[in-house]
């Protein structure tokens, strides 16, 4: 069945309160739900009231306090029907039963290492209760928990603790009332034996909040880092949108069964406890910061997404695209921005890029779904975060703050919509801005051409640009989109130009609006040949290609004043000698690196001017997955990764001397930190380390093996084992053993050592990943474990994945076929690793097809798989 945009209408009923009582046992949980209910204006009279469910056992109902009588309603595990409703205000009681140890599917009230949890974004309310189960109905909760106190001495969920007690046999119960109206995704329980941290926050206008972060009793001692970004969000969500937090508690758990990062819940966020537990030997530089922008993104929803959520889930961008953008901006201020830029957009061309080209694309708004669960995908998040920066580019950081605080105060406490949030920037800056929705309305990456000529004789430089976007599945015409391209032209002593005067674009000093097919833009006053440097900071989301050569590129990687075009033009360089170089591969035939590229790289690397994280970025070549997606058609993975190992060798072996000394250099014997200075100069040393071995040099292995063995954190640590295992070094296995032993029964350090080993590159991994599969650190029960192993090698490893023979596909497609009756989400995400097989040469794309009919024609396949697996064949 499919849901379409076009067919919304709002509930005939509304539910103003709800009281929920939840018994608590492992196996047989009662829930008793009392809704005060009304019907809508306009509703006509007796209209019956269907309530969604999923999967319920009903065992009574009861309206206005009496009970119904079965001619009165249809209970079924889908749904619940109150065939005449009374009229004006009505209680309806209804008593379910749920398993939640059985809930292997993490939806809906499940166990997790004993602890109960809910999940309940988006669909997974209707598993603990019937309710009207969608965005748009919003409630005022009270819920009362209750349970053995020695088995769940802790009772938490939304809002602010009202009431608690002892009962007889050993229970207690614990009564939360949530002040403000709320739609059933964002309600929480949770109900353990944990331990916690606590702080305070005192807010802008003065207000104390108890800050807790809950987890499972020991682990206490790795919440702290997570307790120190949740204060510095709180505080900048203050400063930079002028948004306080609401109740007087706020309260984390971590939880290690988790199908997603975390869940934004009232006042009660749930973490996959991999984006909370860290201390220096566990945790790399990178979860650090990943902990920091989950904690910050959950935070910030709680405008985005709590007090102003979606009025329906294909709205789902309005609070992802827009808190993502939230979190981005909090890293770039917190840290570095154009380091986080570049990461950002390395993510986007990873993820979104691929999925925009494929048979997954899909609008940022989607017009219609069978399974919602399948769209938190990259395009919904990072695309939709790249709209909201597209707005901020065209409208300035005054502009965009006014409509942000338009939006805020129009809409709270409402859930609203795309068109809702636009109106709200064009008004408040008096822009017209209708074509913005075109953004959220087209699937599929637009390129954009450029085409450039100076003019000595009129001083005047000219640049011919024009869009088109691709056609996607349902989608076979495009109109031309705004794109904003900031700009400079980079004059011959390397300085941005004065510019006197642009025609032919709607202009503001440094961004121009291509709005047409073609547009041919003038430039008055330029009196030199400048080198342009396009989509600064990359302003929109969209594959630019430009006629700048070579010895263009180069120019611009020494001198441009902008970062991101920067690390871009070294970028552009290495994906074009790579591309050559795969077709020479094909052919049998090798192609040198240009000596001008790798000393240009050099440049950049001993530039101590420049962040050590950038020098990073800058040093890392384009992805395997970067160079599939570039070369769109008849990939052949082998020759790829082929390519890119040479060229790291080359790279390596000509910059021997300078990876040396940088890594020298570089050492540090300090107390381990994860500010973004030392999480740059770890960045830069592993990457020398990396270029050391991948280049041969003597006594690089040694090197390699001795930072592993003296490492004094996991940051360092990591990425030593990694540059063994990665470049197939003898000393990778004993590493790898000496790391089993060390973290022997740390979950989330294993789970490191699971994926490091499932993308060490050659065609036999397959059978390290399947025997992998029976070591103890493995569970396929766990998601963090299957994204770990499984995950990692089906999306981390090409050559593996790839492999000729068609293994790899087989192997995924049998993982996913036995997985998907336990948890489709993560079945269905996994089966979405086959997203670009219509790229690849026609012997493995033919072995992909097979797999994935294979997988099409069991039958009692989940919703979410079927989807996924028919838009894939489609
Ligand atoms: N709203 C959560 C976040 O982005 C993600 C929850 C997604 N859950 C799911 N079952 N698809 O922070
Ligand atoms: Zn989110």
């Amino acid at each position: 069945q499919t849901i379409r945009l076009d067919d919304y209408r709002p509930t005939d009923y509304a539910i103003e309160t709800v009281r929920l009582d939840l018994k608590l046992d492992p196996k047989r949980t009662q829930v008793t739900s009392t809704l005060s209910l009304a019907a809508r204006d306009g509703t006509r009279g007796g209209t019956p009231l269907t309530l969604d469910g999923d999967a319920l056992t009903f065992v009574f109902a009861e309206l206005d306090g009496k009970p119904l009588s079965p001619d009165d309603y249809v209970a079924t595990p889908d749904a619940f029907t109150l065939k005449r409703p009374p009229e004006g205000l009505f209680e309806l009681t209804i008593g379910t039963e749920t398993n939640p140890e059985g809930n292997s599917a993490l939806m809906g009230l499940f166990r997790s290492s004993g602890t109960y949890c809910t999940q309940c974004e988006p669909e997974g309310f209707r598993r603990i209760t019937y309710f009207l189960d969608r965005p748009d109905v919003l409630s005022v909760y009270t819920t009362r928990l209750e349970g053995p106190k020695d088995q769940v001495p802790v009772l938490l969920s939304n809002g602010n603790p009202i009431e608690e007690g002892e009962l007889a046999d050993g229970h207690h119960y614990a009564v939360w009332h949530d002040p403000y109206p709320k739609p059933s995704y964002l309600f929480a329980a949770v109900a353990g034996n944990l331990a916690h941290i606590s702080d305070t926050f005192v807010t802008a206008s003065g207000r104390t909040v108890d800050l807790r972060i809950y987890v499972e009793p020991g682990k206490e001692d790795r919440c702290h880092w997570a307790m120190d970004s949740l204060k510095r969000s709180m505080r900048w969500d203050e400063v930079r949108f002028g948004r306080e937090y609401d109740l007087d508690i706020f309260m984390i758990v971590a939880v290690s069964d988790f199908n997603m990062g975390a869940m934004e819940n009232k006042g009660l966020n749930v973490f996959n406890d991999k984006y909370i537990l860290a201390d220096p030997t566990t945790a790399t530089d990178t979860d650090y910061a990943g902990i920091e922008s989950v904690i910050a993104h959950e935070y910030f929803h709680n405008w985005t997404g709590d007090r102003i959520t979606c009025r329906d889930w294909f709205q789902l961008c309005l609070k992802e695209g827009l808190t993502v953008f939230r979190d981005q901006e909090f890293t770039s201020d917190e840290r570095s921005r154009p380091v986080k830029r570049i990461s950002d957009v390395r993510t986007l061309k990873a993820h979104q890029f691929p999925e925009d080209a494929g048979p997954l694309a899909h609008p940022v708004r989607p017009q219609s779904y069978r399974e919602i669960n399948n769209f938190y995908t990259a395009t919904v998040y990072e695309k939709g975060a790249e709209i909201v920066r597209m707005l901020a580019t065209r409208l300035g950081e005054d502009g965009f703050r006014a409509g942000m605080d338009l939006y805020f105060e129009r809409h709270d406490g409402e859930a609203a919509t795309i068109e809702d949030f636009l109106a709200c920037f064009a008004e408040a800056t008096d822009t017209d801005l209708d074509t913005m929705l075109l953004w959220y309305n087209q699937a599929g990456t637009p390129t954009v051409t450029a085409t450039s000529s100076w003019d000595a004789g009129s001083s005047t430089f000219t640049l011919k640009l024009t869009q088109n976007t691709p056609s996607t599945p349902g989608q076979s015409e495009k109109a031309p989109m705004p794109i904003p391209i900031r700009f400079g032209l980079v004059g011959p002593n390397g300085d941005d130009m004065e510019v006197e005067r642009i025609e032919g674009a709607e202009a503001a000093a440094d961004v121009l609006l291509l709005s047409e097919h073609e547009q041919t833009v003038v430039f008055h006053g330029i009196g030199a040949r400048p080198v342009p440097s396009l989509l600064r900071g990359f302003s929109a989301p969209v594959r630019l290609e430009a006629d700048t050569d070579t010895a263009d590129l180069l120019f611009l990687l020494a001198h441009d004043s902008d970062p991101f075009n920067r690390w871009n033009a070294a970028q552009t360089l290495a994906m074009d000698h790579l591309k050559r170089s795969t077709e020479a591969i094909r052919r049998g035939d090798t192609l040198a690196a240009d000596p001008e590229f790798i000393k240009a790289l050099e440049t950049v690397a001993t530039d101590t001017g420049l962040e050590p994280a950038y020098r990073a970025l800058a040093l890392q070549l384009p992805a395997e997955s970067d160079v599939f997606r570039e070369i769109a058609t008849d990939v052949d993975p082998a020759a790829v990764s082929k390519a890119r190992t040479t060229l790291k060798g080359e790279i390596g072996s000509a910059l021997a001397g300078t990876m040396r000394d940088l890594y020298d250099t570089l050492q540090d014997d300090g107390p381990y930190h994860p500010d973004p200075e030392s999480t740059g100069r770890r960045a830069l040393s592993a990457c020398a380390l990396d270029y050391l071995v991948a280049g041969g040099t003597d006594g690089a292995e040694e090197l390699a093996k001795t930072h592993f063995d003296t490492a004094r954190n996991m940051t360092d640590r990591l990425a030593a084992l990694s540059t063994l295992a990665m470049n197939r070094l003898p000393s990778a296995e004993p590493a790898l053993e000496d790391y089993a032993k060390m973290f022997e029964g740390d979950a989330l350090a294993m789970d490191k050592w699971l994926s490091m080993q499932a993308m060490i590159p050659q065609p036999d991994t397959l059978d390290r990943v399947r025997e992998l599969m029976d070591h103890p650190a493995f569970s396929i029960a766990n998601p963090n474990r299957v994204r770990a192993l499984i995950g990692a090698f089906a999306t981390g490893n090409a050559t593996g994945f790839h492999r000729a023979d068609g293994a790899g596909y087989h192997f995924i497609a049998n993982i996913v076929i036995e997985l998907d009756p336990k948890n489709p989400q993560v079945a269905a995400r996994l089966l979405a690793a086959f997203r670009s097989w219509r790229s690849l040469e026609e012997g493995r794309r033919t072995l992909a097809r097979q797999e994935l009919e294979r997988v099409a024609e069991r039958a009692d396949l989940s919703r979410d798989s079927s989807d996924i697996v028919s838009r894939m064949l489609g």
